[in-house]
């Protein structure tokens, strides 16, 4: 007879604790017509943003990493030694080395495995699956995600076809065995480079993107990977209570809320406030969910998100430890 227990070989990883964290400065769409030739009617419509928030000068990705980190660490109700990998998923690291995960276990005054992966607005899902992998083969007990993006250091305040688009923050899991049934059920995670120059950081260290070709690729691989990921779970669209996309322009979020066939109140939306955070945006929105109670243990999820790279990824989570 097969007998199951905490540990033993069939349980899945889950997140058991989360934390976010946005700086306080927000910048409304009103002050974009000030300097580029845009206006808040333009950006509303064509990206549902209204709002978002910017470190300030001194504030690193590293400070905004600790922050959501604290607050994941207290909601897990862990202490940072029994945290055995760090993952952080970012493209705005403080600097390319130490990684944003090395200046992490100095915060925490602990040392273990800690790397930061690049994958762009993908990035948290490629840190999720990354945790599954090692929860599940038993190497590490419990695993921190951080998915966290200063992207205002490297806007190009001149183009208006980005400018309007991205926000600073910070997000943070800890991932760990869950009860039987529940945690990442399935995944999907995916890249084509041929895809790479139509949204890229340029030589002059700023975001540049070919808007309509990114705009066409998510359109299509949101809705494609969202059902992927439940056909693989052995679950229909049907079952899913609640979907959670990357939050770049609500255009994009509702293609693949329609191919879902949900209805507007059981999709995450944070991108008025926030704009387009990168790899902390699926987090984010999926704490703030939580918060607001639209999200019960047992609960199917779908977090799905695209990116530079071009990049993107998937996982359907059956909610609750
Ligand atoms: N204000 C006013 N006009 C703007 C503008 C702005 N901020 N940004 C672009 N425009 C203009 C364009 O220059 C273009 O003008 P033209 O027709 O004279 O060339 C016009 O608006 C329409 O451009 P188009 O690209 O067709 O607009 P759109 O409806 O596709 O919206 C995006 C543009 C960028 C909002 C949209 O393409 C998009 O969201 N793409 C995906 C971007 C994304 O998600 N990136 C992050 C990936 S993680």
């Amino acid at each position: 007879m097969l007998v199951l227990k905490k540990g033993g070989c069939c349980m899945n990883a889950g997140i058991i604790g989360m934390g976010r964290y946005v700086p306080e400065k927000i910048v409304k769409n009103i002050d974009f017509e000030k300097t580029l030739d845009t206006t808040d009617e333009w950006i509303r419509s064509r990206t549902g943003i209204e709002a978002r928030h910017f470190a300030t000068e001194d504030e690193n990705t590293s400070h905004m990493a600790i922050q959501a980190t604290e607050k994941a660490i207290e909601n897990a109700g862990i202490t940072p030694d029994q945290i055995g990998l760090i993952v952080v998923a970012t493209v705005t690291p403080d600097r390319a080395f130490p990684s944003v995960a090395c200046q992490l276990t100095e915060h925490l005054g602990i040392q273990c495995a800690a790397m930061d992966v690049s994958a762009a607005c993908s990035g948290f899902i490629y840190g999720l699956v990354t945790a599954k992998q090692f929860i599940e083969m038993n190497s590490y007990e419990y695993v921190l995600v951080v998915g966290v993006e200063k992207l205002s250091k490297i806007t190009d305040w001149n183009d208006r076809n980005t400018a309007i688009l991205f926000g600073d923050g910070a997000c943070a899991a800890i991932v760990s065995k869950v009860s039987q049934g529940r945690g990442i059920l399935s995944f999907e995670l995916g890249a084509d480079g041929s895809g790479g120059k139509h949204l890229l950081l340029n030589d002059e260290n700023h975001i540049a993107m070919n808007g309509r070709e990114v705009f066409k690729f998510a359109v299509r691989q949101m809705g494609e990977s969202a059902i992927s990921v439940l056909e693989k779970a052995g679950l229909q669209k049907e079952d899913c209570d609640f979907l959670i996309p990357h939050q770049a322009n609500i255009r994009i979020m509702e293609a693949a809320r329609e191919r879902l066939d949900l209805p507007v109140e059981k999709m995450s939306k944070t991108v008025h406030k926030y704009g387009n955070t990168s790899a902390a945006s699926i987090g984010i929105s999926l704490v703030e969910e939580l918060e607001n109670g639209k999200i019960k243990d047992d609960d199917v999820l779908v977090l799905v998100g695209f990116g530079g790279g071009l990049t993107w990824g998937a996982v359907t989570i059956r909610w609750g430890k």
